[in-house]
């Protein structure tokens, strides 16, 4: 595991550099993409380097991690929304290109395993991009979720929902389930990059990089996963003080 840690500009260059270098070593790149406010900054940055004409997405595939259940894909804060203002409308890559979970669809279960499928087919995620949430999850894994897991609905937690409140308008209207890739399907890419930034995720970081590996704090899985890259600013690498490991 490496761990990078810098200013939250440096871990936004990092970020996209990263996914610069993997889609020149590899045109055809599957990407997993992740949502949340962590890695708006990387995505700001990929829409300049491809303005800059530094890298094209034209041949480029995208997975996202997960999706909210019954929301609608136009809603301002499904991630279908957010990928597409984010990153996905500013460059040039194919929208049938990139793939989000429908968290609308008639049967939920067959989307999962559906998802899993074309992930597969694809040749499987070359570099996936990781948030982490102040409850140790990735994607929506919440913690207790089996290591085994591939993409599946789950029923949000509290401190999820709580977290994730601040995006919509009230708190009763934070969906309580969503589609997300399992654990599994995160631990198969061939390289992983986790960025977290903010004091509020210290705590958790220090919990996922230096603690115990288990389903308890889900982010924990990484140190058993041997190509990852951990992005730190200095508030979210706080709780770490010895590196060695
Ligand atoms: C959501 C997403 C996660 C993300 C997390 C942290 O729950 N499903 O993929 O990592 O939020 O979000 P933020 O980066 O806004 O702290």
């Amino acid at each position: 595991m490496e761990i990078f840690i810098g200013t939250e500009a440096d871990c936004d260059e990092l970020g996209a550099r990263e996914i610069v270098k993997q889609i020149k070593s590899k045109p055809d790149s599957v990407l997993g993409l992740a949502t949340g406010s962590t890695p708006e900054g990387i995505y700001r940055r990929l829409v300049e380097k491809h303005k800059n004409g530094e890298v094209s997405f034209a041949r480029v595939k995208t997975f996202n991690l997960d999706e909210y259940v019954g929301i609608p894909e136009s809603h301002v804060c499904s991630y279908h929304y957010f990928m597409d203002t984010n990153l996905f409308r500013h460059v040039d890559i194919d929208p049938n290109a990139t793939h989000i979970p429908d968290g609308n669809a008639m049967d939920l279960n067959a989307e999962c395993r559906k998802y899993e499928e074309m992930i597969a087919q694809s040749g499987g995620i070359d570099l996936q991009l990781l948030g982490i949430g102040p409850n140790g999850h990735i994607g929506f894994n919440e913690p207790e979720t089996p290591f085994e897991s591939l993409t599946h609905v789950v029923d949000l937690t509290d401190s999820t929902i709580n977290a994730n409140a601040r995006f919509f308008e009230s708190h009763e209207q934070v969906p309580r389930q969503a589609v997300t890739m399992g654990i599994k399907s995160i631990m198969q890419a061939r390289r992983i990059i986790l960025v977290a930034k903010g004091a509020p995720k210290a705590h958790v970081i220090m919990r996922a990089i230096k603690g115990p590996v288990t389903p308890k704090v889900p982010a924990s899985v990484l140190q058993l996963h041997p190509n990852v890259l951990i992005i730190l600013d200095h508030d979210a690498a706080s709780g770490l003080t010895d590196l060695s490991k």
